[in-house]
């Protein structure tokens, strides 16, 4: 039978990060591909007496709810989000099935086919993902270890006419980096002079190791014009729950909030009450320390063990939040290449060049730290500086 597919499924990819988990979830390979949590960490116990008071306290949260989430949930998203100098309304916050969705939602509401969308290169795979599924044009800007180089970014906005400017700016994924207070400024004048809309990414906000934290998010220096922030209880609490959030401009927000009710009408109510429950009862930010203080060790284990390759010149930048390093090996190292033989020696990564717009570099990988145990991390760090010492043996020879 011939499935007479829409045009539109011509631009859904696969995620080379998800085919490559496919792969390594087998035997025992130990994975630093993978985005997760350490499962470890979950707070079980309390997310159990939070769903089960959702469930037992009244049917409200077995009922169907407001499309624009929880109103108590979006009350205490405002509180949280105002620690941070996002001060915003509850009017102006969407509640999401994860922030995943937050971003699929904007770009069926903002662009049109060719439409131009700035990034960072590299940047969040499942971003270029929806991205090129609405047959956009995403376009790099040239970055360094402080954020989008302002130069190439007045140019190409002033040549191209983007629509949205999207940025990770806070321990980003694949980058692990965090853009200095100048950078942030510098965009956010940018795009007022050019009424162009910022989305800010901000899942990995909270994952601070740095007693000096990082710079404010974007969106705190904005009076709710032009920057929509997102963020997302899947690092610090449970990914399961897919509870996220989007703020930004209310007339964004609510053409969104219509989209958001013909995709699936509203978030997971039975989620959204337990995690208000779980906000009330249960000392999220104490919680969100021991993952802090657990990821900086693993963060440090790995380190140690990166700095032990002998003879090859690889870089990266140490993270001070999030959950990856961003390796650059030397230009003949080929890793997509490599991971093939890594994951026979039973270690598995990602290789960087799916995360990149334009331009790959074929040199770069990128490796979780906080979905394994110390024990691990050293046991399959070892194995990978074997693989790359092997592989730098063989180029040479
Ligand atoms: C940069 C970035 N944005 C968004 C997400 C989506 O998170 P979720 O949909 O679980 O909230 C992730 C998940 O890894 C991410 O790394």
């Amino acid at each position: 039978m011939k499935y007479g597919f829409s045009q539109r499924v011509r631009y859904l990819k696969s995620s080379a990060v998800r085919d490559i988990l496919k792969v390594v979830n087998k035997g025992d390979v130990i994975s630093f591909a993978g985005g997760l949590p350490d499962e470890g960490l979950f707070p079980v116990e309390a997310v159990s007496q939070a769903f089960q008071k959702a469930i037992t306290s009244d049917n409200k949260a077995l009922q169907y709810g407001e499309t624009e989430g929880v109103l108590e949930l979006r009350e205490r998203l405002v509180e949280r989000m105002a620690r941070k100098g996002i001060r915003r309304h509850p009017d102006n916050v969407l509640v999401t099935s994860g922030s995943q969705q937050a971003i699929d939602l904007f770009s069926r509401v903002m662009f049109n086919p060719g439409d131009v969308i700035l990034t960072e290169n590299p940047t969040y795979l499942a971003a270029l993902q929806v991205f090129e599924s609405y047959e956009t044009r995403v376009v790099a800007v040239d970055s360094d270890d402080e954020g989008m180089i302002e130069e190439d970014l007045e140019k190409k906005i002033a040549s191209l006419k983007p629509k949205c400017i999207y940025v990770v700016p806070t321990y980003s994924n694949p980058g692990g980096k965090v853009w200095s207070l100048d950078r942030r400024k510098k965009l956010l004048k940018l795009a007022k002079k050019y009424h162009v809309v910022i989305f800010e990414d901000d899942p990995y906000g909270d994952l601070q190791f740095d007693k000096e934290a990082a710079p404010p998010p974007i969106a705190s220096l904005d009076n709710n014009e032009i920057v929509l922030y997102t963020s997302t209880f899947s690092k610090t609490v449970v990914p399961a729950m897919r509870i996220g959030w989007i703020v930004g401009p209310h007339q964004i927000i609510r053409i969104m909030a219509q989209a958001k009710q013909a995709t699936d009408l509203h978030t997971n109510s039975v989620s959204q009450h337990a995690l208000v429950h779980l906000l009330n009862d249960f000392d999220l930010d104490g919680h969100i320390q021991l993952i802090r203080n657990t990821y900086l060790e693993r963060m440090h284990v790995m380190k140690d063990l990166l700095d032990k390759v002998k003879g090859t010149d690889l870089s990266y930048i140490t993270p001070k939040g999030g959950m990856f390093f961003w390796v650059n090996m030397p230009s003949y190292v080929n890793t997509t290449e490599l991971l093939s033989t890594a994951v026979d020696q039973g270690v598995a990564f990602v290789p960087g060049s799916p995360f990149y717009v334009s331009n790959p570099e074929e040199n770069t990988m990128r490796l979780n730290f906080t979905n394994s145990t110390p024990e691990l991390i050293q046991i399959g760090m070892e194995r990978l500086v074997n693989v790359i010492e092997q592989s730098q043996y063989e180029t040479v020879r």
